[in-house]
């Protein structure tokens, strides 16, 4: 009789594993094939509900978008950045676009998407250059933008009506408009200022680069790719986490770089490398790590952003986050991070064990669980459905009042004229222009 049971055992064991490669499988397939045929067929399955908000999506032409030179999109997807590219096509499927067949028809739009591929065009070009061949990658990103622009302006009636207060840009690069250079020197980042820049980089106050302002900019998340994850999620749902704190990635000398957190990480693993899995490198077993991992180390790097958070959250370890000055996607809306993340003040990071010890086993379960309920919001979907990332962006849209010109009555008699001022022009401050990284965070 044991035997039997044990046969019938290791079949169950053996089928479940199977049935689930299998749906690994069926799901990596319709994945590729979504990716080649298309996805239009799943759009139908999308629940729905009733928009209050229509977004406009621009079509730039592909000569100004995809442009002269090395602009080797094949291979932008893959980074977390290429939310620029993503993000208009997913809009147009979803179901706050405007579709409208005739130009004028988009005059109904609430929002203007115009899509551009900036920061994909600004590395490629510093690709290049490091390789001896592109230059003057600064100027001519710079170019780009204003080419894609200057079109929108010549071509559609919409950017002149609010002054661009309701055109929105998605700038993925890791200072968001900083890509474009400093506020006082830069054209095209000045004919920009007033529109709503979405970025991986949110802020709870304007900095002093003044890239992101909370009042009409939104923080969005990166793109990642999250198969593994997911998949590493159904394989072992409730795995024992070996790891107490795990953190991997880029690690230089230079203090500016991360401002001396990285490198006191570093510390950490070489001095108690029991609680401390820290590596330099990037590596091939970075989800498993990640997943067997109670605490994920999210320290700012160049930028303050990283996309470790949201590695972390879909891989159950809770994100430690030692970055001051970071707000990060939908924070106080639709994500409640106080209910899931420990947030280590930067000053601190010399009390990080006693911290994380502090915490007790209980209370840590209890924010796992908490943290799983948010997942699809960080999650952009290859075609849209409700509260996935890409929806989220749009609700986080609808509780705001839309954008529009103030009037300014200048004159109380006879012929009272308009004039419009845009929200968000301040005097330009001088900042020392620091190098930002090409990608490594
Ligand atoms: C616009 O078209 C997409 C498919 O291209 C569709 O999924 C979406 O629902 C449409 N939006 C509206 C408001 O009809
Ligand atoms: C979220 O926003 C609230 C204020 O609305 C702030 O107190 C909190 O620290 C923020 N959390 C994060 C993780 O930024
Ligand atoms: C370090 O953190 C522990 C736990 O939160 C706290 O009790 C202690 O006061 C902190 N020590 C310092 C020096 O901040």
């Amino acid at each position: 009789m044991r035997s039997i049971a044990s046969t019938a055992a290791a079949v169950a064991v053996l089928v479940t594993f199977t049935v689930a490669h299998f749906y690994l499988l069926l799901y990596t397939l319709r994945f590729l094939l979504s990716r080649t045929l298309g996805d239009d067929a799943h759009t139908s399955n999308v629940p729905q509900r009733a928009p209050t908000r229509r977004i406009y999506v621009y079509d730039i032409p592909e000569r100004l978008l995809h442009r002269d030179y090395q602009m080797d999109l094949e291979s932008c997807p893959d980074s977390f950045y290429s939310v620029e590219i993503e993000l208009p096509r997913l809009l147009k499927q979803s179901k706050w676009s405007l579709n409208a067949t005739h130009t004028k028809d988009a005059a109904l739009a609430d929002y203007f998407l115009v899509p551009h591929y900036s920061t994909c065009y600004y590395n490629k070009c510093m690709q290049s250059a490091r390789a001896g061949g592109g230059q003057n990658c600064e100027e001519r990103v710079k170019q780009y933008m204003s080419d894609i622009l200057d079109h929108v302006e010549a071509e559609y009636p919409f950017w002149q009506r609010n002054a661009g207060m309701d055109h929105m840009f998605v700038l993925s690069w890791d200072w968001g408009v900083h890509l474009f250079g400093d506020q006082d020197e830069s054209v095209i980042r000045n004919r920009l200022a007033s529109s709503i820049h979405l970025t991986l980089l949110g802020l709870a106050a304007k900095d002093k680069r003044n890239v992101f302002d909370p009042q009409k900019d939104l923080s969005i998340p990166p793109l990642r790719d999250y198969r593994i994850p997911q998949s590493l999620q159904q394989l072992h749902r409730e795995r024992e986490r070996a790891i107490f704190a795990y953190f991997r990635g880029t690690i230089t000398d230079e203090f500016r770089y991360s401002r001396g957190l990285r490198q006191r990480i570093r510390k950490y693993g070489e001095d108690d490398p029991v609680n401390y899995f820290v590596r330099l490198q990037h590596g091939d077993f970075y989800w498993h790590e990640l997943s067997s991992a109670r605490y994920a180390l999210c320290p700012a790097g160049w930028s303050h952003w990283s996309p470790r958070l949201f590695d972390a959250i879909l891989a159950g370890a809770l994100p430690v986050l030692i970055a001051d000055e970071w707000v990060p996607a939908f924070n106080g809306t639709f994500v409640n991070y106080d209910e899931f993340i420990v947030r280590v003040a930067e000053k601190d990071i010399n009390n990080l064990t006693a911290i994380l010890h502090a915490i007790p086993r209980q209370k840590e379960d209890a924010m796992r669980r908490n943290m799983r309920q948010y997942t699809k919001r960080f999650l952009y979907g290859h075609t849209p459905t409700d509260d996935d990332a890409t929806d989220t962006i749009m609700q986080a849209l609808a509780r705001r009042p839309v954008p529009q010109m103030i009037p300014v009555i200048t004159d109380m008699g006879g012929n009272s004229e308009a004039e419009y001022s845009p929200h968000d022009e301040e005097p330009p401050s001088r900042q020392p222009s620091e190098d930002v990284s090409e990608g490594e965070l």
